[in-house]
C-alpha cells in the first residue's frame, strides 16, 4: 500500500476503540475509496458492529479461500478498525489497498494453489546437521533476554512514525553491526521508508549461490492501542521478543563462522503494527528487482507459551511447502517439541507481505489463536509476563537457526558443506507489463518467468483483466468479455522455467505452466503455443491440455527453446473449439509471456 495514496491515518487507529463515534459516512464526497481484505469469517460480527453506528459494509466483490475484498470509503476504514475490535476482539485484523487489483491479488495469494510443488520439494532437503547442530548449541537464552530487555526498557515506544521508533532503528543497526565482526561478506544497512523509521536488514552474501535469497525477519515497531504515538509500549513480546530471536541467530551464525551457500538476510521491519507497511515496501522492492527469494521465515511473538504446543504454525498467508519444511525441521532438531497449526484469518504479520509478493513464506507462532498473549498492544507487554526470562524464545531461535542452515545450506567452520539443489526454491524472475510488447515481460534472461498476477481476469469482465488482452503487439488476439469472473474460463498466469534453475538458453527443454479457472473439464482446452520470436511471431503448437478439474488448475507441458532474443510463449484457454493461435470466441482467453533467452 503506498503511504501516499492514503495516509497513515487508515490503520493506525487499527485498536483505538476511541476514534470511531463521529459522523456519518455519507456525504463525505471527498472520501476517497480503498479496497480491504479481511478474513470472511469476520464480516458478520463486523457488519453488525458497524450497523449499530448507522453504517452499511459493501458486499464483498471477491472472496476466496476465507479472505474477502471489499471497496471502502477511508474513513470508513477507521470505523471498521474500531468495529473489528468490538466485534471480535481483534486488532485491525484486514489488509487497506491501493486498487481492486491489488485486494484481489492479495487474496488469490493468501490461498495461492501450490503450482511451485516440484522445484520447491526438490530444493527443501535436511542434509546439514553438522552445521545446524552447531549453531544450537550456541544459542544462548540470556543473549535473547537481554535484547528483549534492552528494546522493551529503552525503547517504550517504537511506533513507526515517532522519533523514539527510528532510534530504536538505529540502535538495532548499531548492535547488528557491532554482531557483524567486520566479516567483509556481511553488510548491515537501512532500508528506509516514507516515514520515520527504517528498517534495518544484515546480509550475508551467499558463497556459492548468492542470488538464491533467504529471509529471517520479525517486526521493531511496537504499538499502544490506545495511544499510538506517545503510549508506552514496550512490546516485550510483540515484537521484541522475534527480533531478539533474530539477532541471536545472526549472532551464532557470525560466532560459528557461518558461510551460507545462499544469500542471507535477517530483517527488522519497520511498522509492522500499522498495515505492515515495512514489510509490504521491502517484498514488493524484490518482487520488482526480481529477487529470488526461496523462503521466508517470520517471529512475530515467540517468548509467551500460550498452549500445550511449542510451536502453533500459521497455514494461511504462509507457503504449505515452506510450513512442511519447518515442521520437518523442528521434528528433526527439536525432537521432543510439538506443533499444531493455526490460522490468523488475514495477513496478521509480514509473513502476508512476502506471500503477497509471491514468496513462499512461514511463521511459527507461540499461542494458539485463544491461548494468545492478552498483553500485547499496551504498556503491559514486558518482560514480567514471561517471569523475566526468554526461555520460550530460545526454541524459536533454534527453529529460526535450523531453517537458516538448512534453506541457506553452506556450512560452520570446521564442518563440509552439503551440496544444494539447484531450481531456486521454485520462485521465477516476475515478468512486468510491458507497454511495447503489450504483453508481460522479462526483460533479462533468468532461470524462469512468471507472469505472476498480471494476467488474472479476462476481457473487462469485473475485475477486468488489467492491459487485456495482454497479447504481444505483432499478433494481437482479442479476448472475450463474456461471462463471470473466477465461474467462467479465464487463464490466469503462465511461468517458464527450466527444471534444473539454470538461465533460459536456446537448446534446453523448458516447463510451461499455466494456471487457468476452468469452467467444465470437458468442453474447456488449453493451447499452448510457443514463438521464437516475439516481434515477428510464427507460432507452433505446443499442445492441447484439459483442465483434470474446475476451478484454478494449474496445467503443465514442455518444449525446446529454440535461438532467440525475445520469445513469446501463448496460453489460449477456450471453451468449445479447436486449437488455434488466435480466433477469438465466447469465453475465450489469449494470454502471451514474452522472456529473454540467452
Ligand atoms: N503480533 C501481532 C499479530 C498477532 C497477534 C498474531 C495475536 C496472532 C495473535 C501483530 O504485530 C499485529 O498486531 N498485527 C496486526 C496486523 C494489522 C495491522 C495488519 C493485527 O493483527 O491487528
Ligand atoms: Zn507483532
Amino acid at each position: 500500500m503506498g503511504m501516499s495514496k492514503f495516509g497513515p491515518v487508515v490503520v493506525w487507529l487499527a485498536c483505538a476503540t476511541s476514534a470511531y463515534a463521529e459522523a456519518p459516512l455519507k456525504g463525505k464526497v471527498q472520501d476517497r475509496e480503498v479496497w480491504i481484505t479481511i478474513g470472511t469469517d469476520a464480516l458478520a460480527p463486523v457488519r453488525t458492529a458497524l450497523s449499530g453506528q448507522g453504517l452499511r459494509l459493501a458486499a464483498p466483490t471477491f472472496e476466496k479461500g476465507g479472505v474477502a475484498v471489499l471497496r471502502v470509503s477511508e474513513s470508513q476504514v477507521e470505523k471498521l478498525s474500531g468495529a473489528m475490535h468490538q466485534g471480535l476482539n481483534r486488532c485491525a485484523g484486514f489488509i487497506a489497498h491501493d486498487s481492486q487489483a491489488e485486494a484481489v491479488a492479495a487474496a488469490e495469494a493468501a490461498h495461492q494453489p501450490q503450482t511451485l510443488g516440484m522445484a520447491l520439494a526438490a530444493s527443501y532437503t535436511l542434509n546439514n546437521a553438522a552445521s545446524v547442530n552447531a549453531l544450537l548449541a550456541d544459542i544462548q537464552e540470556i543473549n535473547i533476554r537481554n535484547t528483549i530487555n534492552s528494546l522493551s526498557t529503552n525503547w517504550t515506544n517504537r511506533y513507526y512514525n515517532v522519533q523514539n521508533g527510528a532510534d530504536a532503528s538505529t540502535w538495532l543497526k548499531n548492535q547488528w553491526t557491532t554482531l557483524a565482526n567486520g566479516r567483509s561478506d556481511i553488510k548491515v544497512e537501512f532500508f528506509t521508508h516514507s516515514w520515520k523509521q527504517s528498517s534495518v536488514i544484515a546480509t550475508i552474501q551467499g558463497s556459492t549461490h548468492p542470488n538464491e535469497v533467504v529471509v529471517l525477519g520479525g517486526h521493531l515497531d511496537s504499538i499502544n492501542q490506545s495511544n499510538p504515538s506517545t503510549g508506552v509500549a514496550p512490546g516485550a513480546d510483540d515484537d521484541a521478543s522475534g527480533i531478539a530471536s533474530v539477532t541471536e541467530i545472526f549472532r551464532v551464525a557470525v560466532a560459528k563462522g557461518y558461510k551460507p551457500a545462499r544469500t542471507v538476510k535477517f530483517m527488522a521491519y519497520a511498522g509492522e503494527e500499522v498495515g505492515l507497511y515495512g514489510s509490504k515496501a521491502i517484498a514488493n522492492s524484490f518482487k520488482s528487482a526480481g529477487t529470488n527469494v526461496v523462503g521466508v521465515l517470520q517471529l512475530d511473538m515467540t517468548n509467551y507459551k500460550g498452549s500445550s504446543y511449542d510451536f502453533a504454525m500459521v497455514t494461511d498467508n504462509t507457503n504449505a511447502q515452506l510450513n512442511a519444511f519447518t515442521t520437518s525441521l523442528i521434528s528433526k532438531y527439536q525432537p521432543g517439541l510439538s506443533y499444531t497449526n493455526i490460522t490468523c484469518g488475514y495477513g496478521c504479520s509480514d509473513h502476508a507481505s512476502w506471500t503477497a509478493a509471491g514468496y513462499p513464506a512461514s511463521m511459527p507462532f507461540e499461542a494458539t489463536m485463544s491461548t494468545d498473549n492478552k498483553s500485547i498492544h499496551t504498556p503491559n507487554d514486558t518482560l514480567s509476563v514471561t517471569a523475566g526470562n526468554a526461555n520460550n524464545s530460545v526454541k524459536f531461535a533454534k527453529l529460526g537457526a535450523s531453517f537458516l542452515a538448512e534453506l541457506a545450506k553452506g556450512a560452520t567452520t570446521g564442518n563440509t558443506p552439503p551440496p544444494v539443489d539447484s531450481g531456486g526454491g521454485g520462485t521465477l524472475p516476475t515478468a512486468s507489463y510491458d507497454s511495447t510488447y503489450k504483453a508481460p515481460r522479462c526483460a533479462s534472461a533468468g532461470i524462469g518467468c512468471d507472469s505472476g498476477t498480471l494476467l488474472n481476469g479476462r476481457g473487462t469482465m469485473s475485475p477486468s483483466e488489467a492491459n487485456a488482452p495482454n497479447t504481444i503487439a505483432a499478433a494481437a488476439c482479442a479476448d472475450s468479455s463474456k461471462g463471470t469472473y473466477r465461474t467462467d474460463e479465464s487463464n490466469e498466469r503462465i511461468r517458464v522455467s527450466t527444471p534444473d534453475g539454470t538461465t533460459l538458453a536456446a537448446g534446453k527443454t523448458v516447463t510451461v505452466e499455466a494456471t487457468v479457472y476452468a469452467y467444465s473439464t470437458t468442453a474447456d482446452k488449453l493451447d499452448l503455443y510457443y514463438s521464437a520470436s516475439a516481434t515477428s511471431p510464427s507460432w507452433k503448437l505446443i499442445g492441447t491440455y484439459s483442465p483434470s478439474s474446475t476451478g484454478l488448475t494449474t496445467l503443465s507441458a514442455s518444449y525446446t527453446l529454440p535461438t532467440g532474443g525475445v520469445q513469446v510463449v501463448r496460453a489460449r484457454f477456450r471453451y468449445n473449439g479447436s486449437a488455434s493461435s488466435c480466433t477469438a470466441g465466447d469465453y475465450i482467453d489469449h494470454d502471451d509471456l514474452v522472456f529473454a533467452v540467452q
